[in-house]
């Protein structure tokens, strides 16, 4: 994992839009996982930006939806779908036949989560993985346990991920998640790990101890080969 620190979160959203717009360039159908929050918030308003002066760049490329709130009406506002409609899928106007995503109301979630799953496998790998970092550690909705999944899974969300304040927009509050699993993740071809927000210095400096371990899922990016994690100082 390469560690890159900037001042601030714009300098890192800016670092970060270059590395996808690299990734495009080189792969036209490029397969994302997006995260939604704060995070990755100002890269996809730096990927807007771009598809302002570059609309082509744009038009073969997929995007996966790394998680899911379960139990809510995909038009709830603080829904995943809410989110990267408005930020990623208008902005850069993905077709819904590029656009692989958990539906949030789907009345068996593990069923939802395996035919997401069957689809990864059917037309991934994702090419770049686009990771937010809970303050438990979490990855996607990868919660802390005794055991991770492997496989897109139905997940117990922590007290401190419901803690989120998409959840707190929301009209009710989330049973589950849906989430892909650490293989999906770990099998994407480069990472993005974007870290910024307030209440993660303690999982950001337990991450820096390079201790792998299930009760910080963020860990396991250690042993993939094309993580890049960008850190906004301000963070830590
Ligand atoms: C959300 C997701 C989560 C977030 C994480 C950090 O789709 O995958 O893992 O990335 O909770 O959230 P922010 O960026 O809002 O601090």
């Amino acid at each position: 994992m390469k560690i890159t620190y900037f001042d601030d979160s714009s300098k890192m959203s800016a670092f970060a839009s270059l590395m996808v717009l690299n990734e495009l360039r080189k792969k036209q159908y490029l397969l994302i996982a997006a995260a939604t929050g704060g995070s990755p918030e100002g890269l996809y308003q730096m990927l807007e930006k771009r598809y302002q002066f570059d609309p082509e760049l744009f038009e073969k490329l997929r995007v996966l939806k790394l998680d899911e709130w379960g139990g809510i009406p995909m038009s709830d506002p603080g829904s995943c779908h809410s989110y990267l409609n408005e930020k990623v899928l208008k902005p850069l106007h993905v077709s819904s036949d590029r656009y692989l995503a958990f539906d949030s109301a789907a009345p068996d979630p593990a069923e939802e989560c395996r035919r997401i799953q069957e689809e990864i496998d059917h037309t991934g790998p994702i090419d770049c993985c686009i990771l937010g970092l809970g303050k438990n550690g979490h990855i996607g909705f990868n919660e802390p346990a005794s055991i991770l999944q492997s496989d897109c899974h139905v997940a117990k969300l922590s007290a401190e991920t419901i803690d989120h304040p998409l959840v707190q927009a929301m009209s009710q509050t989330p049973s589950f998640g849906m989430t892909v699993g650490m293989k999906g993740i770990m099998q994407s071809k480069k990472i993005l790990l974007l870290i910024t927000g307030s209440g993660k210095q303690e999982a950001i400096k337990k991450l820096m101890e390079k201790e792998i371990s299930t009760q910080l899922p963020a860990s396991f990016l250690w042993l993939h080969g094309d993580v890049e994690c960008l850190i906004d100082k301000t963070s830590c």
